[in-house]
């Protein structure tokens, strides 16, 4: 199993805190080209959020979407938040203690919810299928929880996401952990669709122009395990993000390959 398809490392040291996710998050929030976010998109573009519901979002990471679409979440909806990772949890729980309405939270793997078949209108599985080894069985546990009205969001990434990420990493000596293709934009609709009768796919266009050097490599470090970045390593990877970004009249363009899959009508 690759590392980031295996539940041990996820918990106790990708995720263990949310170091590495902030990390990421904030070369993002930094240098992508696309105005609004992912979030505030999510909100604005995919979601049509009814005034009164009960949502469910797995794999919350640090309850990022939630702090900062704040403003955007309707009063009458009930929250609950859950994650593999505790440190995560607890993580979410300590940001989102100013919203109107606390949500719940939980630590729960997605292939085991703790809650009764049809519980929820709106289940958010964002960035976090393709950590799952046994991809069905979380697909299935998400449309058990679902009332059969209701809808599942699952973003995800392509194969050519972060292309540009993955070739600086190969300068570490590891071979970029793939373990997203098990749930991509190209497969997730079939991976879906075993589990739901209805499946569409909005892609959300934008990309990262980065101007400062220190920052890619943050980026870089923040998925390898610790013990992979030795000091030789580690230099290599500088010289080469300056000789990109130099090369590159001041900016490192990094493809971004992402999008949204809305899923219905889930199949018991
Ligand atoms: C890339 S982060 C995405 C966080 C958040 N959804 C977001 O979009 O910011 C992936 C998250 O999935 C969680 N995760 C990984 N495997 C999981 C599983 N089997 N069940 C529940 N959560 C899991 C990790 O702990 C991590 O917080």
């Amino acid at each position: 199993m690759t590392h980031g398809r295996d539940p041990d490392y996820l918990r106790k040291e990708q995720y263990a805190t949310d170091g590495n996710l902030r990390a990421r998050i904030a070369v993002h929030e930094r240098f992508s080209t696309s105005p609004m976010g992912f979030p505030r998109w999510m909100f604005n573009v995919v979601l049509e959020a009814p005034a009164e519901a009960k949502v469910l979002e797995v794999g919350c990471g640090n309850g990022q979407i939630w702090a900062k679409c704040a403003t955007l979440v309707p009063p009458g909806w009930e929250l609950v938040l859950t994650d593999l990772s505790k440190g995560m949890v607890d993580q979410a729980r300590r940001r989102l203690d100013t919203l109107p309405r606390a949500p719940g939270f939980g630590v729960a793997d997605v292939r085991s919810l703790p809650f009764p078949e049809g519980r929820f209108d709106l289940v958010l599985a964002n960035y976090m299928l393709y950590h799952v080894p046994d991809l069905q069985e979380g697909v299935r546990e998400l449309a058990r929880v679902l009332r059969p009205g209701g809808r599942l969001l699952a973003a995800t990434n392509g194969q050519g996401h972060m292309r540009e990420m993955d070739e600086l990493e190969q300068l570490l000596g590891t071979d970029p952990d793939r373990e997203h293709l098990s749930f991509t934009c190209e497969n997730g609709g079939e991976v879906l669709g075993c589990s739901f009768r209805s499946v569409r796919f909005l892609p959300y266009t934008d990309s990262l122009e980065i101007t400062e050097a220190e920052a890619a490599v943050r980026y870089v470090l923040s998925r390898v395990p610790k013990e992979t970045a030795t000091p030789e390593a580690l230099s290599a990877l500088r010289r080469e993000v300056e000789r990109r970004i130099d090369g590159g009249a001041g900016l490192l363009h990094v493809t971004k390959d992402t999008g949204i899959f809305v899923a219905s009508e889930p199949i018991r």
